[in-house]
């Protein structure tokens, strides 16, 4: 990345502390079921660490140490090539898909480079934010045509985190007092990706960060971490930075938004970030969670009650997603949009 760009320096409020919490790190559950007496066991786990936490780490999840394995050394292959290399498979303004370096959260440069791949291939996003356009486009990878194993871990790996992701969801959706398959149908033709994270040693740790403060806008992301660590939740019960200790084989599950706002705010997405470090290099893979571009995202009816009424009002998963995938190429005189900004005014009663 050279020399240090400004646009890299985060404001002094977002700066993150060198010194780190890791006492009372995120739950770690067990997916066997037949390690509780009851499968209800399981489940009132998976609900608490989804309200108190919205972030839990999982074990004997089902997916096959060397599926991960094979994607990982994939990964660290193709950030190690020089970058005209890379640039090869760079996303562009019509098919915003690939690798990238310029990733700005919050107005501020991210220190780190990814490439994006969608689960589906090709993937059905709007091609416009206008609600009034139902105009389509195609998001289609772009595989790397020197490392063909890059494709082969990616579509393995892929398979098997859906298996999982949909096996949360029901957990998820038992936890909610739900019949299991609730929110599988949202699904079918689903906008889920997965990022593979570089972030390179970094000279200035203390002013920049490799990912900004943020919610993820999924319905959840399943996220393997490597070894060196970095990832820091910000803590509900007390507002505090904690770093997600670095688990071998775990995966991390945080809430989306999209789940925040089926659950009517009984489960909240919670803000993370990523510090880096300036010796060592660190990689990560989340596996963002979608539904189909067409669902209408709005509080489950099961959980809208008088005492408890809707707190958002409906928007579209599609063109809420494109306006993050599209913004970064056009200048559309928007803001991103936030699931705030589908929150209804609280009743003054
Ligand atoms: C993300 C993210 C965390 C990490 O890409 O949305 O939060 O550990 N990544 O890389
Ligand atoms: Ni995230």
């Amino acid at each position: 990345m050279g020399d240090v760009d400004p646009a890299f320096i985060q404001p002094a409020q977002h700066r993150p502390k060198l010194s780190f919490t890791e006492a009372h790190g995120i739950p770690l559950i067990d997916l066997d079921s037949s390690s509780y007496a009851a499968m209800g066991d399981l489940v009132a786990e998976i609900g608490a660490a989804c309200k108190n936490w919205g972030f839990f780490q999982v074990i004997n999840h089902g997916v096959p140490p060397e599926t991960r394995r094979k994607l990982e050394e994939a990964a660290r292959r193709f950030f190690a090539q020089p970058p005209e290399e890379k640039r090869k498979v760079k996303r562009d303004e019509v098919n915003p898909q690939g690798y990238y370096d310029t990733e700005q959260t919050k107005n501020v440069r991210d220190w780190k480079e990814v490439l994006d791949l969608t689960v589906k291939n090709p993937t059905i996003l709007p091609a416009s934010l206008d609600p009034a356009d139902g105009e389509l486009l195609q998001l289609v990878n772009r595989w790397p045509e020197n490392l063909p194993e890059l494709r082969e871990a990616f579509e393995e790996y892929a398979g098997e985190l859906e298996k999982l992701s949909h096996k949360l969801l029901r957990l998820i959706s038992l936890s909610l007092g739900l019949q299991e398959n609730r929110l599988s149908g949202f699904f079918n033709d689903h906008t889920s990706f997965i990022r593979l994270n570089h972030y390179p040693p970094c000279p200035i740790p203390h002013l920049a960060l490799g990912v900004g403060s943020h919610k993820d806008s999924s319905a959840l992301t399943v996220l393997a971490q490597d070894e060196v660590g970095g990832l820091e939740v910000k803590r509900k019960a007390d507002g505090e930075w904690v770093r997600v200790r670095p688990t071998p084989e775990a995966f991390i599950i945080n809430v989306g938004s999209i789940t925040q706002v089926w659950s009517n705010d009984e489960y909240k997405s919670v803000e993370h970030r990523v510090i880096v470090n300036s010796e060592k290099e660190r990689f990560s893979i989340p596996f963002l969670f979608n539904p189909d571009h067409s669902v209408m995202v709005e509080p489950l009816k099961e959980l809208v009650t008088e005492q408890s009424p809707a707190k958002y009002r409906p928007y579209n998963w599609g063109k809420f997603h494109a306006n993050r995938k599209l913004s970064n190429f056009k200048n559309l005189g928007v803001d991103n949009i936030q699931i705030d900004d589908f929150r209804l005014q609280e009743s003054s009663s």
